[in-house]
C-alpha cells in the first residue's frame, strides 16, 4: 500500500513538472516568436474598445502645402468631438456645398460627389462620407523612419 502511494506521488509529481514547464515554453515561444499583438491588445472580440485619444493634436496651424498631385489636404485643425456617423457628418456641416461660404471653410471638391465609376451624384459619394479615413489631423510626432520623399518641382 505504501509503495503504491509513493509511486502515485511520484507520478503525480511528474505530471506537474510536465505541465509547469510546457507552460513555460509556451510562454518562451510567444515572448520571442516575434508574434505581432493586434491593435485590439487582449480586448475580446465582441467586446467594443475604446478608441485611443487623439495625441497632442496640432492646433489651427493654417492650410499645408500639399506635397504631390492628388493628394488628401491634411486637416489643420482639431477634430476632437466631431461625430461622423450615418446620422451625422460634422464635416460636412462646414465643408458641404450648402455651408462652406457661411463657415468660411474651403468647400469639398467635386470628386467627393463621385462614384467609383463616373457618376456625378447630389450629395456626398459614399465612397468619400469617412473623411477621416483620407485626411488626417497633424501631430509634432518624431518620424518612425527616416524619409526623404521630396515634392516634385512644381510643387516645391
Ligand atoms: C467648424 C467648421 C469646421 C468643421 C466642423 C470642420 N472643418 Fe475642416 N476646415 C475648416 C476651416 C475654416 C478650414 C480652413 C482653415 C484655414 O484656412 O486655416 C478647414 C480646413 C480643412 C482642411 C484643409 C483643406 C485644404 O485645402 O488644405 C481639411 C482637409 C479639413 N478641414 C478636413 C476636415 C475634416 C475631415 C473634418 C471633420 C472631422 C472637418 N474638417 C471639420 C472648418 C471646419
Ligand atoms: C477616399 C479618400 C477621401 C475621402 C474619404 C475624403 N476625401 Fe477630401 N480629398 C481627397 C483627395 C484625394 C483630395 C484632393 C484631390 C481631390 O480634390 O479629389 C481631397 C480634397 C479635399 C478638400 C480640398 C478641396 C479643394 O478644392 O482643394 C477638402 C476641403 C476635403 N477634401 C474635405 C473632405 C471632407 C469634409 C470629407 C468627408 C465628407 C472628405 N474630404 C473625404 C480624398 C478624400
Amino acid at each position: 500500500m505504501r509503495k503504491t502511494g509513493k509511486v502515485m506521488g511520484a507520478l503525480l509529481l511528474a505530471a506537474w513538472v510536465g505541465m509547469v514547464q510546457a507552460q513555460v515554453e509556451l510562454e518562451d515561444v510567444e515572448a520571442h516568436s516575434g508574434r505581432l499583438s493586434s491593435l485590439r491588445g487582449d480586448t475580446a472580440l465582441d467586446v467594443d474598445k475604446d478608441a485611443e485619444r487623439i495625441k497632442d493634436p496640432v492646433k489651427d496651424q493654417g492650410i499645408q502645402d500639399r506635397q504631390y498631385m492628388h493628394q488628401p489636404p491634411l486637416v489643420p485643425h482639431q477634430v476632437r468631438g466631431y461625430e461622423v456617423d450615418l446620422k451625422v457628418n460634422r464635416c460636412l456641416a462646414c465643408h458641404g456645398w450648402k455651408n462652406a461660404a457661411a463657415r468660411n471653410a474651403p468647400r469639398v471638391s467635386p470628386t467627393h460627389y463621385e462614384t467609383r465609376d463616373g457618376m456625378t451624384l447630389g450629395d456626398i459619394s459614399p465612397r468619400r462620407y469617412f473623411c477621416l479615413q483620407c485626411h488626417v489631423p497633424q501631430t509634432g510626432a518624431k518620424p518612425l523612419v527616416d524619409n526623404t520623399f521630396t515634392p516634385v518641382e512644381s510643387l516645391r
